[in-house]
């Protein structure tokens, strides 16, 4: 979904280039990897984002997080809608290609079925500037994203391209029900709500197991991306089973974005974007709603060079 953001000219070098080796079992670990486990009130890769009322907490006790503690994304009561309302890590750097995960509990409303409240887990980078040459700015831009009222169900965008002033852009979305096992949509859009749907290798795997006991909101699961020149992977881990499921494995050149982004995950209201059959939820929340993060991992890709860090 859209997002507007502020751009911080502060020039923070290398020096925040720490590594965090996770205690996760990593069968090899790639120089460059590093993993956030939201354990210390100073995490050395983000910048952690709270205006208004919100909150983000940083080693936060959280019993079902693997070591205890979480990082807590608190969206006020009231927000206002859009993204810079609410809470947001982003990292202080950018990188490209490489594997993105995440161990990740979305907002729970289940005490307010009509919130419009998203949760987001991606990466993302527009500075304003069109190397295309489109007309459009170049977006960069990778999403896992949930709606709190609809918590079974997550969606899976790409963007190349986003014009602020009139919302045209061009990305590639996919929303899977993972209770049912249903692929609501795989589509092209160069508007919201404009749909063409996808086919061949922009439209693979054609159907996903379901989950029957799936809920975002409820519990932890492990949710990654792989993005590379050619092809962008979409997976999570069943959280009933452990195993590895693939949500979406695309491949299309043109429709895979090209530049170094920030890493970021976040939680906001909004008043527009609704799941199907619910055009009501777009209320603001009536209580403080938190998403959790138990740890953030990156790694790049084996066999290719370590892509020096970008700071700004
Ligand atoms: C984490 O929080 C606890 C209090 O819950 C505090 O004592 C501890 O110093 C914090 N750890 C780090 C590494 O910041």
């Amino acid at each position: 979904m859209r997002r507007k953001r502020l751009f911080f000219s502060i020039g923070i070098g290398l020096g925040a280039a720490v590594m965090v080796l996770g205690t996760q079992a990593v069968a090899r670990v790639l120089p460059g990897s590093w993993q956030e486990n939201w354990d210390s009130d100073s995490p050395a890769q983000f910048l952690l984002l709270a205006p208004g009322d919100s909150e983000a907490h940083s080693n936060s006790s959280d019993p079902q997080a693997e070591d205890g503690k979480a990082l807590e994304l608190v969206l006020a009561a009231g927000s206002a809608a859009g993204p810079g309302n609410g809470p947001e890590i982003e990292t202080l750097s950018t990188r490209e290609y490489g594997t993105y995960s995440t161990r990740l509990k979305i907002a729970d409303c289940s005490a307010q079925p009509n919130a419009g409240v998203v949760t987001g887990y991606f990466i993302y980078f527009n500075d304003g500037s069109d190397a295309d040459g489109d007309g459009l700015a170049d977006n960069t831009e990778i999403d896992f994203e949930w709606l709190c009222a609809e918590p079974q169900t997550v969606y899976l965008t790409m963007w190349t391209d986003y014009r602020d002033s009139d919302e045209a852009h061009q990305r590639v979305g996919r929303a899977i029900n993972l209770q049912s096992g249903e692929i609501e949509y795989s589509c092209y859009f160069e508007a919201f709500g404009d749909c063409q749907r996808l086919s061949g290798i922009e439209n693979q795997p054609e159907s996903v197991a379901a989950m029957p006991t799936y809920d975002s909101s409820a519990g932890y699961a492990v949710y990654g991306f792989q993005w590379t020149r050619r092809r962008v992977t979409w997976w999570m881990e069943n959280p009933a089973t452990g195993q590895r499921v693939i949500l979406w494995d695309y491949q299309g050149l043109e429709r895979i974005p090209d530049h170094v982004a920030y890493f970021m995950t976040n939680v906001w209201h909004t008043a527009t974007w609704t799941p199907p059959g619910l055009p009501g939820a777009v209320e603001a929340p009536n209580a403080p709603l938190s998403g959790r993060v138990d740890w953030t991992r990156f790694e790049p890709l084996p066999g290719i060079a370590f892509l020096p860090l970008v700071g700004r």
